[in-house]
């Protein structure tokens, strides 16, 4: 979930719990070099390191990035690489190194699987994070916001260590020209591994249409899917047909959104249903529609272990403890272009008066869009940037409206905010499911936090669970 929201402590106690922890995916690098240059707490980070394959380029990362002690506070974190089509080096062996890391410490001390979740949208790091993941171990990937028809076949190559590639989607591009990400294994391998395990991979869908399309014309397996509905945390995929929006400017979702579940049992391959099934009475219905488990977020997303910061967590507690907890879906807000819910938490980006009053930097880059210039060549640009430079690469203004940048919001919320001038902090940004409004029922009794092992006996107590079906966490 989010930007290490379901990180690897989360992940950790669900698996361990004997179901399915998924760590986010979602800038795993930046995420990495943030906690090595806050110093390592609790040394993590250090132990996957030393279980890492490739000892040259564990070092040279670990003595660039680390800071013993960690950095001051006024002092900004170092600004990475840009993403390229096939590269920087560095941020390769970045994407390779830090899902390792994730996965890793998501296994250690249980044996039962862990996943990884990835946005399709955020392409460039596809094939070296896969990578590191599967060094890792990684029991499932899951996919979605985008089509993620490529993966499947791209995981089988990886999974040999052989050359994979992605198709990398350009605006502006014909078809004659080179927009294919390749990455090579053995560019980075400092020595020979046996084959690695091939994950499950469950593309996250929310049309019967995808899910036909991406069991039919993958180009390589697909083991089941997660059913995400519009009230799930995160990204939502857009309503289909014309737009509608409400009276507060949300979009309008209806019969066509929703997913005919019979033609997903005539598929045969598993599913689990995501959005609003965070509680006893939805496992049970959704496990009766044929459901091998549920997918839930936002429960887990203020339990103890999640990677939210403390603040954050406490703030939502709060309110949901006075049933005043509350998501906006926000079509704009993220340059991504999908309605993105934005939960309503004083100091945050949903207040339009601290959105307002941050400048347009864009440093991070996960959600740029890809283009051709008039040279032929390939850039990137986000709608979040400053608008004369998204103007100047060919944007259209109308597209820079409402955005903010969810990619330092995001960081800050999981508790690594860019410090600018020793002073500016960047703003976080909460998202949540509709569900937040009912969060209440996993905090206990006078209590202000919940453990994840407390959201499975919330959402356990009293269902017989057929043999096979399992529940999942969320990324
Ligand atoms: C804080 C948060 C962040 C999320 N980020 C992602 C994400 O990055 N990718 C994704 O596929 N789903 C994301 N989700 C959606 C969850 O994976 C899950 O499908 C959803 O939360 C389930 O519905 P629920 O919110 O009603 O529990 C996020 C959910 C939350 C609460």
């Amino acid at each position: 979930m989010g930007v290490s929201v379901s990180n690897f402590r989360l992940a950790n106690a669900v698996s361990r719990l004997g179901q399915l922890g998924v760590v986010s995916g979602t800038a795993l690098d930046v995420v990495m070099v943030r906690r090595l240059e806050d110093g390592d707490i609790g040394g993590h980070i250090r132990r996957a390191f030393d279980h890492f394959p490739f000892k040259k380029m564990a070092e040279r990362i670990w003595n660039k990035y680390f800071v013993d002690g960690g950095k001051k506070e006024t002092e900004s974190y170092r600004t990475l690489p840009a993403h390229t089509k096939d590269g920087p080096r560095e941020s390769r062996e970045l994407q390779i190194i830090s899902n390792f890391v994730e996965i890793f410490l998501a296994r250690e001390g249980h044996s039962n699987p862990v996943g990884i979740n990835y946005l399709e949208k955020i392409q460039t790091p596809h094939l070296a994070s896969a990578y590191g993941a599967m060094l890792a171990g990684v029991g499932y990937v899951l996919m979605g916001a985008g089509i993620p028809m490529r993966m499947p076949g791209a995981l089988d190559r990886l999974a040999v260590h052989e050359t994979a590639t992605y198709p990398l989607y350009v605006a502006g591009a014909s078809a004659d020209d080179d927009t294919t990400m390749v990455f090579d294994p053995r560019e980075y391998m400092e020595c020979e591994l046996p084959p690695l395990d091939r994950p499950f991979f469950f593309p996250i869908i929310a049309s019967n249409t995808l899910a036909v399309t991406m069991a039919r014309k993958a180009n390589g397996r697909v083991d089941g899917f997660v059913i995400e509905g519009p009230t799930a945390g995160g990204h939502n995929a857009p309503p289909r047909g014309k737009l509608q929006v409400n009276e507060i400017g949300e979009p309008i979702y209806g019969e066509r959104d929703v997913v005919d579940l019979s033609k997903m049992r005539e598929l045969g391959l598993p599913f689990w249903l995501a959005g609003s099934y965070g509680a006893p009475e939805k496992l049970a219905e959704a496990l009766s529609e044929g459901a091998a488990g549920i997918q839930v977020g936002t429960a887990f997303a203020y339990s103890n272990e999640s990677g939210m910061a403390d603040q954050y967590k406490a703030a939502v507690i709060a309110m949901a403890k006075e049933s005043k907890a509350r998501v906006y879906t926000d079509r704009l807000v993220s340059p991504s272009g999908f309605p993105f819910k934005v939960a309503q938490v004083p100091g945050t980006i949903s207040d339009p008066a601290v959105q307002k009053s941050r400048p347009r930097i864009c440093d991070l880059g996960y959600l740029r869009e890809a283009y051709k210039t008039p040279e032929g060549q390939i850039d990137f640009r986000c709608p979040s940037e400053p608008v004369s430079i998204y103007i100047s690469k060919g944007g259209k203004e109308e597209d820079t409206v409402g955005r903010a940048c969810v990619c330092n919001a995001l960081m800050a919320t999981a508790g690594h905010p860019q410090i600018r001038a020793g002073k500016h902090l960047e703003a976080a940004v909460v998202t949540s499911g509709d569900e937040v409004a009912n969060l209440g029922r996993f905090i206990p009794e006078g209590a202000d936090s919940y453990s994840a092992e407390h959201v499975i006996n919330v959402l356990l107590a009293g269902v017989q669970i057929p043999a096979g079906a399992s529940e999942s966490s969320a990324s």
